[in-house]
């Protein structure tokens, strides 16, 4: 099965941007740690990153018409700021009826009051926050165990 890994608006920056808050990595070593938690389950990564809206509402449609064909594991989503506007991307979710993972590599709650509300947690499986970037592979260890036996 397959997990998409999606990321939104400035995570292309991650390395640069405020590191006191989102760390040294940068999103090619985010990539790594995933198609490495992947292979220990088994799963094919999509791994993507876009400053655009639309275009995570096109890969959570695809992920939705594999999720439709069997062939999915779930999404893990930082949707970065978007997760505190986009109620498209909630829609998106909630309609193809994807398993999706909310991440942040910060914890949300500890930071501004904008970042309290996330519009995806009502429409996510799980939320997973605070956990800097190795909460990416937390994540995807968190969808292996979500998946129902093998018939
Ligand atoms: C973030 C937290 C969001 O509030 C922020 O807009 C981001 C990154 C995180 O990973 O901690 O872009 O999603």
């Amino acid at each position: 099965k397959t997990v998409f890994v999606l990321n939104g608006p400035n995570l292309n920056l991650l390395g640069q941007r405020e590191p006191a808050v989102y760390g040294m990595h940068t999103l090619a070593d985010v990539q790594q740690l995933c198609a490495a938690a992947c292979a220990r389950h088994g799963f094919a990564l999509r791994f993507h990153q876009s400053n655009h809206e639309g275009a995570l509402l096109d890969w959570i449609h695809e992920a939705g018409r594999m999720h439709a064909s069997g062939e999915l594991a779930g999404v893990v989503i930082n949707a970065g700021a978007y997760t505190h506007t986009s109620i498209a991307l909630h829609d998106a979710t909630k309609g193809t009826g994807i398993t999706l993972i909310e991440l942040h590599i910060s914890n949300v709650h500890a930071r501004e009051p904008f970042r309290h509300h996330s519009h995806m947690a009502a429409a996510a499986k799980a939320v997973l926050c605070g956990f800097g970037v190795p909460g990416y592979g937390l994540a995807i260890d968190g969808l292996a165990q979500m998946q129902p036996p093998a018939a």
